[in-house]
């Protein structure tokens, strides 16, 4: 499933994910810059702070309370805000764009 990272920079990175990964995993295993997942994926630290492109947020569907929560701590926190790590790759997703936020780079 291909997904597309779009830097704050502007630079982009389309990688290949497996059904099943999530966001946050698919960019490390991938050297995606921006995105660190300290907490492991466990929605508990919100270092995995994307923005959805618009078009895609009906198909990835509402936050949970606990990302609600989490992106509290997060900075520039965007209505299209998500937690990647709680973003689980699909087939319905394919060619989604995500962008990094400013304050991870
Ligand atoms: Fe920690 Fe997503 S990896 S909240």
């Amino acid at each position: 499933t291909k997904i597309t990272y779009v830097m704050f920079d502007g630079g982009e990175r389309a990688v290949d994910l497996k059904t099943g990964v999530n966001l946050m995993q698919g960019a490390v295993a991938n050297n995606i810059p921006g995105i660190d997942g300290d907490c492991g994926g466990a929605c508990a630290c919100a270092t995995c702070h994307i923005y959805v492109d618009a078009a895609w947020l009906p198909k990835v569907g509402p936050r949970t309370a606990m990302e609600d929560s989490m992106l509290e701590f997060a900075e520039h926190v965007e209505a299209n805000s998500r937690l990647a790590c709680q973003i689980t790759v699909r087939d319905e997703l394919a060619g989604m764009v995500v962008r990094l936020p400013e304050a991870q780079h």
